[in-house]
């Protein structure tokens, strides 16, 4: 049994988004969101295996993430095969395979979305994964699944340090898509992926068309919800969601496993902190929480300033202005944050950030200390009394 199904459901997890919830992003929404579990930014199998070196920072994590899953993409299912007994050797907990991505340059090539157009290359790049984890957890070595020894070595360095137990673990294996490419295709399309068994399918409401805009299909998250009843695959439904009230709602509406959150999240960590009632919600238990969050100033600015430490760690300060969108993303929604935010985007690394957060500290009024989420509230009837 994998920790798939050791999480009490519904499961509530981070949903990937590349360029935003990296390792340090990831860190602050451990901390302090804890999400039931998250995902690396997806990551190209082709990349990692002609040896380009972008994938070290893609892979790294921290335990407090547990359990935390590499998401990877591509269109050639040996690299899957080979990049899957990486997966397994750098200690993830499992491996998801993105056939979601809309991007132009991922889904013109044939992988993420893509792949909705491919089903013969979805399941043979499935099957490829999943040789792949078995080897490696048979005890292959990665040098004996023809990974060269740049890469072999980079990932014994990245593993230095890192307690890892000796036993090697069959990961489990797991999609992450959407409901269609140019119209919904969840009839279509869910089935092949239910053929191939994967453990679970997070399933975002929209087309590859659609990219981010319009609304989320929740009724054809429904439909797969529906074709997988009495089959072991979970299915996780995403989009749209900005709170626990929402998930509340929206697992109620179609009766997924389980949500991921990912825009609802950005400078949000603590969006996930009413995880718990959310659950003894749909549990019909009474529970604290739900009613929205208040994050005091303190926090805020502590966990921004801890979020942009961890960021230049990561990337270095060449890198910071990356971190910018996310300075802003925390300053939303609160008296004086325009002034905050206007101030905050122009630092250049770490430390300008603890400058303008402790010069913004010394001249807010004391009434400005607490800043809730508008956004966060539970609807009126689902808030205990
Ligand atoms: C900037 C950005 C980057 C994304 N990168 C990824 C990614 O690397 N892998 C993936 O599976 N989905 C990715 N997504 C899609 C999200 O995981 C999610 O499916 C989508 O945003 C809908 O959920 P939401 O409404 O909760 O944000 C990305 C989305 C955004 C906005």
């Amino acid at each position: 049994m994998s920790f798939w199904h050791r999480i009490d459901r519904p499961i509530i997890g981070l949903s990937p988004m590349d360029g935003v919830t990296d390792a340090s992003f990831r860190l602050v929404a451990a901390r302090y969101g804890r999400p039931d579990l998250c995902m690396t930014e997806f990551t190209s199998v082709e990349a990692i295996c002609c040896g380009a070196d972008g994938w070290v920072r893609d892979f790294s994590y921290g335990e407090c993430e547990r359990p935390v899953l590499a998401q990877i993409y591509g269109r050639t299912p040996r690299a899957f095969y080979q990049v899957a007994h990486i997966v397994g050797e750098l200690g993830f907990d499992g491996l998801d395979i993105n056939m979601g991505c809309p991007a132009k340059n991922v889904a013109n090539k044939g992988c993420g979305a893509g792949l909705i157009l491919n089903p013969e290359l979805a399941v043979a790049i499935i099957r490829a994964a999943r040789r792949g984890l078995e080897d490696w957890a048979a005890g292959q070595r990665l040098e004996d699944a023809g990974l060269g020894p740049d890469v072999v070595e980079r990932v014994r360095r990245m593993n230095r340090g890192r307690m890892r137990p000796p036993a090697r673990p069959l990961l489990p294996l797991s999609v992450k898509t959407r409901v269609g490419y140019d119209k919904v295709a969840v009839d279509e399309w869910i089935p092949v992926l239910l053929g191939e068994d994967p453990v679970a399918i997070s399933l975002h409401g929209r087309t590859l068309k659609q990219m981010y805009k319009g609304f989320a299909d929740w009724d054809a998250i429904h439909s797969a919800v529906e074709l997988a009843r009495g089959l072991p695959t979970l299915i996780l439904g995403n989009g749209d969601l900005k709170s626990m009230a929402d998930a509340v709602e929206r697992i109620r509406q179609t009766g997924v496993d389980g949500v991921l959150l990912g825009r609802g999240a950005m400078g949000n960590p603590w969006v996930f902190r009413d995880k718990q009632w959310a659950k003894d919600t749909l549990a019909g238990v009474a529970s604290p929480g739900g009613a929205g969050l208040d994050v005091t100033r303190e926090e805020r600015t502590r966990v921004l300033l801890e979020h942009s430490r961890h960021f230049e760690n990561l990337w270095g300060e060449r890198r910071f202005p990356a971190m910018r969108k996310h300075l802003a993303w925390y300053c939303k929604g609160f008296r004086g944050a325009a002034q905050w935010r206007a101030q905050l985007v122009r630092a250049r690394n770490a430390d300008d950030v603890a400058r303008i957060v402790a010069a913004g500290d010394a001249a807010a009024p004391p009434a400005a200390a607490a800043f809730p989420f508008p956004e966060h509230t539970a609807p009126a009837e689902t808030v205990p009394a």
